[in-house]
């Protein structure tokens, strides 16, 4: 049931809009306070007044206020409404609207209202013929996903122009339940959000590190494995939402264009780079290792590229410098003044190498990483690991991003 909710519905210009009448409808049936916003288009479509009489509301179309309104605080109703907003629906959305959205354009009450919005915006894309195939628009759907919006496939079937194919708005029921879920998904992270103790970690310099390091053999080779730099990058963000200050050392391979700007950014390519970087930081309140740091190196690294005739088939290694165990020694003898922190992956005996690793390395907490569990380890979203520290250990699964909130929860509520 949606009682209590807030739902926000942005209908825009295509044939579809008066479904979004229905819609609004099974909203209000199902308990939700709905109110709606339509760009100029849609008003072609369907009357604002049907909507204002069914919502008991206004149905503001364009950012600036009516000449005639006497309310000032008019000028910021697309603020007001964003944060009254549980949830933001554009049903139907047109090409035009997605590529709005997409871009972050605020040329109309719906648009801005969706830009200043923090809760889910679901978006059911709407179109005829050949439009929803269009490279443009798939590039731009596309986008959207990556950006964190969450779509609706439409349904295929008879289009108004007459045509066969996807691009139908689905049945207000079939809206109604992808609300439900995701408004249940956006409450069960809510309690588990960074929101409910944003100051945890206030006032606390935390280093991370993230990503695969590469070890040169010459110019054009290296050694290296396949971390993508994302638990990292959780723990960063995380701890950044806490409320700490972040300074992330990160391989130059990782992509980190989704951290919140408030996180100082470095990067480093081989290990030694890496070990520069934390010497001169090593004076942090919290250094957290999840850098996937090569064991060994090649002995001789050369200037230029191996010829393939020249090349001896043996490679010889040396093993390179152990930062974390490094960490370790330095602060020995003054525990409690530093929290370190470093991640084991095993593919055997996660519990028992992890433990002897935290342990020989002379940190606080070992996070071990299961590499048997599919949903866990390299390149995926998601993760399943054991926090081990002085007195207890406990296991944490889920998406990285709730893993890392779970793992500095743990450590600094306990
Ligand atoms: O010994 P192992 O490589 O399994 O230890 C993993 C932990 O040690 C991770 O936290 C990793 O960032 C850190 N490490 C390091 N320097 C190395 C190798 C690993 O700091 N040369």
């Amino acid at each position: 049931m949606l009682r209590g909710k807030h739902i926000v519905i942005g209908v825009t210009g295509g044939i579809a809009a008066y479904k979004a009448v229905y819609l609004l409808r099974h909203l209000q049936e199902e308990g939700a306070e709905v109110r709606v916003t339509m760009t100029p288009a849609a008003t072609r479509f369907v009357g604002v007044e049907t909507f204002a009489a069914l919502t008991r509301h206004e149905v503001p179309i364009r950012i600036f206020p009516d000449p005639t309104d006497s309310i000032s605080d008019n000028w910021t109703r697309h603020i007001q409404w964003a944060e009254w907003a549980d949830m933001i629906v554009v049903a139907p959305c047109t090409a035009n609207s997605l590529a709005k959205i997409v871009h972050g354009l605020s040329d109309s009450m719906l648009m801005a209202t969706i830009l200043a919005a923090r809760c889910p915006v679901l978006v059911c894309p709407t179109m005829d013929g050949e439009m929803y195939q269009a490279p443009a628009t798939r590039a731009n759907l596309q986008q959207a996903k990556e950006l964190g919006f969450h779509l609706m496939e439409p349904e295929s079937g008879y289009l108004a122009s007459g045509l066969h194919g996807p691009g139908r708005l689905p049945e207000p029921e079939v809206i109604t339940g992808q609300i439900r879920s995701l408004l249940e998904s956006a409450e069960q992270h809510a309690e588990k959000s960074p929101e409910a103790s944003p100051k945890l970690l206030q006032g606390k310099r935390i280093l991370v590190t993230c990503g695969a390091t590469r070890e040169f053999l010459d110019p054009v080779r290296f050694l290296s494995n396949p971390s993508t730099g994302k638990m990292g990058m959780a723990m960063a963000d995380a701890a950044a939402s806490f409320g700490a200050e972040v300074t992330l050392l990160h391989a130059d391979s990782v992509d980190t264009s989704r951290l919140p700007g408030s996180i100082e950014l470095i990067p480093f390519t081989t290990s030694d780079d890496l070990f520069n970087h934390v010497r001169s930081r090593a004076d942090a309140d919290v250094i957290i290792m999840t850098a996937a740091v090569s064991d060994f190196r090649p002995v001789q690294r050369h200037k230029q590229k191996v010829k393939k005739e020249s090349a001896k088939l043996e490679l010889p290694l040396e093993q390179t410098p152990d930062i974390l165990q490094w960490l370790g020694d330095r602060r020995s003898g003054r525990p409690g003044e530093q929290v370190l922190v470093g991640f084991a992956m095993e593919t055997e005996d996660l519990a028992g190498r992890a433990r002897e690793k935290r342990i020989r390395k002379g940190v606080d907490w070992m996070v071990g990483n299961d590499l048997s569990d599919d949903n866990s380890g390299f390149a995926v979203d998601t993760n399943s690991v054991l926090l081990i520290g002085p007195h207890s250990e406990n296991r944490f699964k889920g998406t990285k991003v709730d893993v890392a909130r779970g793992v500095l929860q743990h450590i600094f509520v306990s």
